[in-house]
């Protein structure tokens, strides 16, 4: 195996040093080999992927649809995501020269921190939230300006935002993401209508991660690009609606001015996503597909009611989740306030695995996230080995 040169050593990307890789997975790799652990970690479906979107990509495979692609993705589904988010959202995009088929949402939100923001920039993120943007950001050597939300139930309230805005007057930009990854809570229309009255009279541009917009329970979902279409670069994917995580298809809805900006450098990354992830994205987003979110939806909802019942009887203080597969709890009162240590004690004694609050920002901290998207055995199993743990 070759070794690196040492002179070699020294020369990198220097910010690249102090960029923290996914806490999730790396706490999520720090216990994996705990024998007999019940991990409750990933935000991962554990569903398949639906027999209709799989058969699209063999299709497209049979179909020779092997050459280089569109770059904005294949006019059949930037039709299909366009015609979706009408369907949803009430939301119009032109599917050609409004709408990029991304690699996951991941590259979505790299395409645009990288686009839209120089180093030295200023942009809001609420916390607690999912810690790819700070990564990113700092990568890049933008700087986020954190808003803990932990006091107003973790939902941005307008008064904190018109505070933060008028601390940081030059911010390029904010991170939404709702329903939130890791606190389940989803923003109701109206307090969206309030915070768009208010970003409105800003300079800055509103990156919307919407992936879990199919899924919410009770309220169905309103994405902030309703009020404010002209600021607002929507991000989704499939990740989450279709158990297509492995898939990786993501797409970026925004104003065609910026959207052209954003094909430059997603074009530069990854040229185009692969045609038959896309094949089976065009497939998922149709009229076809709808029904696929709602069956996974009444499938994570007697879940979720499940985590939620048992961990409150065991004397959790529990965010009741409205949307997601993530239940967030606060750590009990005689653990103190270290989630992480909480998170290793629980994992070794208990053999439980959760996700330390702090790994998702300020707002995090004293929490931690159980991701429900597990068979209800493994919830049942975890909650009797939680129960164990906290009677010894
Ligand atoms: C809020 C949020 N955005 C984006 C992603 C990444 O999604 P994708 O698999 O489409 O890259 C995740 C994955 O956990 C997420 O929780």
């Amino acid at each position: 195996m070759p070794e690196l040169a040492a002179n070699l050593e020294p020369i990198v990307n220097r910010r690249l040093l102090t960029t923290t890789p996914s806490a999730i997975r790396k706490f999520d790799q720090e216990i994996s080999g705990i024998p007999g652990i019940v991990k409750l970690t990933v935000g991962e479906p554990d569903l398949n992927t639906p027999e209709h979107v799989k058969q699209a990509a063999i299709n497209s495979i049979n179909n020779n649809e092997s050459h280089y692609g569109r770059q904005m993705g294949s006019l059949k589904l930037d039709q299909a995501i366009s015609a979706y988010l009408k369907r949803k959202q009430n939301l119009v995009y032109d599917p050609e020269t409004e709408i990029i088929v991304t690699v996951g949402a991941t590259e979505a939100i790299a395409t645009t921190i990288i686009s839209l923001f120089n180093a030295g920039d200023e942009v809001i993120v609420p916390t607690p939230t999912f810690a790819l943007y700070f990564s990113l950001l700092h990568l890049f050597g933008i700087k986020a300006v954190t808003i803990n939300t932990a006091q107003d139930d973790f939902l941005l309230q307008p008064e904190r935002l018109t505070k933060t805005l008028a601390a940081h007057p030059h911010a390029k930009g904010i991170i939404l993401n709702y329903p939130n990854n890791p606190t389940g809570r989803e923003y109701p229309e109206t307090l969206i209508k309030k915070l768009a009255v208010i970003l409105e009279q800003h300079q800055l541009y509103v990156l919307s991660d919407e992936i879990y917009s199919e899924l919410t329970y009770g309220t169905k979902h309103y994405s902030i690009a309703r009020c404010l279409p002209e600021q607002t670069i929507l991000i989704s994917g499939l990740s989450k609606s279709h158990a297509m995580t492995g898939y990786r298809v993501g797409y970026l809805a925004a104003p065609q001015k910026v959207i052209k900006l954003l094909t430059t450098t997603h074009a530069l990354l990854v040229t185009a996503v692969p045609n038959m992830t896309q094949a089976a994205a065009c497939e998922a987003l149709s009229v076809r597909g709808d029904a696929d979110p709602q069956k996974a939806n009444k499938i994570y909802a007697e879940r979720k009611d499940l985590i939620s019942t048992g961990l409150s009887q065991l004397g959790f203080e529990i965010i009741p989740p409205e949307g997601a597969f993530y239940l967030f709890a606060k750590i009990p009162a005689k653990y103190g306030t270290n989630d992480l240590t909480f998170a290793r004690e629980l994992a070794h004694s208990a053999r439980v695995g959760c996700i330390p609050g702090s790994a998702f920002g300020d707002g995090g901290i004293g929490y931690v996230r159980f991701s429900y998207a597990a068979s209800p055995e493994k919830i049942r199993e975890a909650l009797k080995r939680i129960a164990d743990f906290l009677n010894n």
